[in-house]
């Protein structure tokens, strides 16, 4: 059995303490690599094959290869949560291109990648006080071109969001030439006039696991979805804001640029979803492992 403190480090299981990689790790000199967040709950990987998909699309976009296969992968992170099943984890995974033999820009001919995974616990009351509702604000959004990529070069949606949370915001919401676009570290959906929208995918915003499941679940409730640029003014509109990731599952934004949103309380149709979300997790719960 796994010690609670074990990670995966370049194909071995080892204590946190003991995980060292290189300082010239391109990871840690250019930010050259790129990760998942995937939950699991009762032990078992939430979504996993859509996770690995786009772990898979981010490495090829940076001109990496696939590390191992989704077989591969799924035995490691299987290992690693397996000792947790009593509590609800979220599986960290990062790739980057390795280490050369000294700082240079240009990407290497030939490279051996660092692959990392390591989980942490799921703090439940953070999630009971977000299903109150969430404070958030409008930034514009100052990250690249790419954010369709999951990047570890992360520090513009930090940043943004520590502007966020100097106001005693939760999130920022980012608006790209006059179009809200995402959160610093979560999708946008609004309702409006009973319909419940969301930016299409494109290189302006991550393709989140959880927007997807969202749709999906909201499609099978009968709700009308469309994906659609949101401009500013309906987003100042809308009847209900959610802004939707992995861990914070899906965010009811209750009051945006210290205006109330819709009647300042969580929505309905927030309800109708975050319960159908809450019975695929518990379905997931109680399936037995394979
Ligand atoms: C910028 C950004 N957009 C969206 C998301 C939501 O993605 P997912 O639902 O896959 O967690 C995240 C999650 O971290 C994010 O960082």
């Amino acid at each position: 059995m796994l010690s609670k403190l074990d990670v995966y480090l370049n194909g071995k299981f080892l204590p946190l303490a003991e995980a060292k990689i290189s300082v010239l790790d391109r990871g840690f000199l250019f930010a050259d690599g790129v990760y998942e967040v995937i939950p699991a709950y009762g032990g078992k990987l939430f979504r996993l094959q859509q996770h690995l998909d786009r772990l898979n699309s981010s490495l090829a976009a940076i001109r990496m290869e696939p590390v191992m296969s989704d077989s591969q992968w799924a035995d490691v992170l299987n290992k690693l949560v397996e000792p947790h099943a009593q509590s609800d984890q979220s599986v960290y995974v990062q790739v980057t291109r390795g280490s050369g033999s000294s700082r240079d820009h240009q990407l290497p001919d030939d490279y051996t990648p660092t692959t990392f995974a390591m989980c942490q616990t799921i703090a439940t009351n953070s999630l009971d006080s977000i299903a109150k509702g969430i404070h958030a604000i409008t930034l514009d959004d100052i990250r690249w071109d790419w954010c369709h990529i999951k990047s570890v070069a992360l520090l513009g949606n930090i940043l943004l969001k520590q502007q966020a949370s100097d106001q005693h915001c939760t999130e920022a919401i980012l608006l790209r030439d006059g179009f809200a676009t995402e959160g610093s570290a979560s999708n946008l959906f609004i309702v409006s006039n009973e319909q419940l929208i969301t930016p299409p995918k494109s290189h302006n915003l991550l393709p989140g696991i959880t927007r997807d499941l969202v749709l999906e679940l909201a499609i099978k409730d009968g709700v009308r979805c469309i994906e659609q640029e949101i401009s500013e003014q309906q987003l100042f509109d809308a009847d209900e804001i959610w802004l939707t990731s992995s861990t914070k599952e899906i965010m009811p934004v209750i009051e945006l640029n210290r205006q109330a949103v819709g009647n300042g309380q969580p929505g309905k149709l927030w309800e109708k979803i975050s319960t159908r979300y809450s019975q695929f997790k518990t379905q997931l719960r109680n399936q037995q492992h394979d």
